[in-house]
């Protein structure tokens, strides 16, 4: 596989689990992270935020001040003693967030002043649309997290420009509504995504860059009129920067869980990306070996199935039974359960 020396296909996707108290990463994390380790696996982190502006719900990890760099390097090291290739992904909420976890209780910002049309709970708080002179400021922070990912031992970053945050929103046009350089066209709403794609792979080399994207996706209230159009035209912008890979949700997973029958496909991108490429959502391994066997990805990234399932590769491998997932426990602050105690295979008797 082109760049990436990996011994197997399959890929722990990224989740957001909301065990890192206080915006910091704890050591129940390296437990979690470890057990899902094989020797060549590729594993990406949960979304990391870049800044303070960058938060959203509670108790997830952050990477922009000292103590969280510090925090994630036994996190790391114990993914590499195990022989895991270990990517950080890096997140900026924008409007997917409330005031009450923004410095000093502002609003978020994102592309747009547009809040919410459906918000029955008041979970957010209508954003600040961000000034044409502040989007540097902001392409900065996610250069400056990628070099402190790098400084806690992490192997490269995948940048979240997928599920309604701040690069999709600014991508797709439900959602930017802006008249500046970053508005409007195709090319002026893809312009702030590839300018962080720029300042990262300078920063830290395109070779340990991949973003994750999700053009079919109508998350929070994000969706494009033309995904198939905004998928191919990242696919080839990418191209220029010559970055490792790129991550797509299939077009199947039109919200966060369920799968829809649907005749799109990411083919197209996948011919035009020059790099690795990773498809996701709803696979299973039958379909993620057809995937691959039909050469319409390079590797599979497996979500709620990993998170059951700390031995996933070697179940695989053995056809073996899975672990049932436990939904309400996805985001609940418990370190152990739901976490760390989904029982790995017993192979005593194999
Ligand atoms: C608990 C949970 C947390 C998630 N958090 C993230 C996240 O932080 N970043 C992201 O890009 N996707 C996130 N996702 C989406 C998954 O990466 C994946 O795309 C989705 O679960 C569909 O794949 P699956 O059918 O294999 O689970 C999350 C999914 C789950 C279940």
């Amino acid at each position: 596989m082109k760049n990436f020396n990996l011994t197997h296909r399959i890929v722990m996707a990224p989740m957001a689990r909301m065990r890192s108290y206080g915006n910091v990463p704890q050591p129940h994390v390296a437990l979690y992270y470890s057990q899902r380790t094989t020797p060549g696996g590729l594993l990406i982190s949960e979304a990391t935020g870049v800044s303070e502006t960058a938060m959203a719900y509670q108790n997830m990890p952050g990477i922009w001040r000292k103590e969280q760099i510090q925090a994630w390097k036994p996190i790391v090291d114990a993914v590499h003693s195990h022989g895991g290739v270990f990517f950080c992904q890096l997140w900026h909420a924008g409007r997917v967030s409330h005031r009450d976890c923004q410095p000093n209780g502002e609003a978020p910002v994102s592309s747009t002043d547009k809040p919410f049309v459906e918000d029955p709970s008041n979970e957010f708080t209508p954003p600040r649309r961000l000034r044409t002179d502040e989007i540097p400021t902001i392409v900065n922070d996610f250069r400056l997290a990628a070099r402190n990912a790098i400084e806690a031992g992490f192997d490269g970053v995948e940048l979240h420009g997928a599920h309604g945050y701040l690069l999709d929103q600014f991508m797709k046009d439900s959602v930017n509504d802006r008249t500046d350089r970053y508005g409007g066209s195709l090319e002026n709403r893809c312009r702030f995504a590839l300018q962080v794609i720029e300042a990262v792979s300078n920063e830290i080399g395109p070779d340990r860059v991949g973003i994750r994207l999700s053009p079919f996706a109508n998350y929070m209230e994000s969706g494009d009129s033309d995904p198939k159009r905004l998928g191919l035209y990242m696919a080839n912008s990418l191209n220029r920067f010559e970055i490792l890979y790129c991550h797509m949700v299939e077009p199947r997973m039109k919200t966060a869980s369920e799968i829809f029958e649907c005749t799109e496909s990411l083919t197209p991108m996948r011919k035009a990306f020059n790099g690795a490429f990773i498809v996701a959502g709803g696979y299973t391994r039958e379909d993620g070996n057809k995937a691959v066997a039909e050469e319409r990805t390079d590797l599979v990234a497996y979500g709620r199935l990993f998170l059951a399932n700390p031995d996933l590769p070697r179940r695989f491998e053995l056809d073996a039974p899975l672990n049932k997932y436990d939904r309400p426990s996805f985001y609940s602050s418990d370190h152990v359960v739901g976490y760390t105690d989904y029982p790995f295979l017993d192979t005593t008797d194999q």
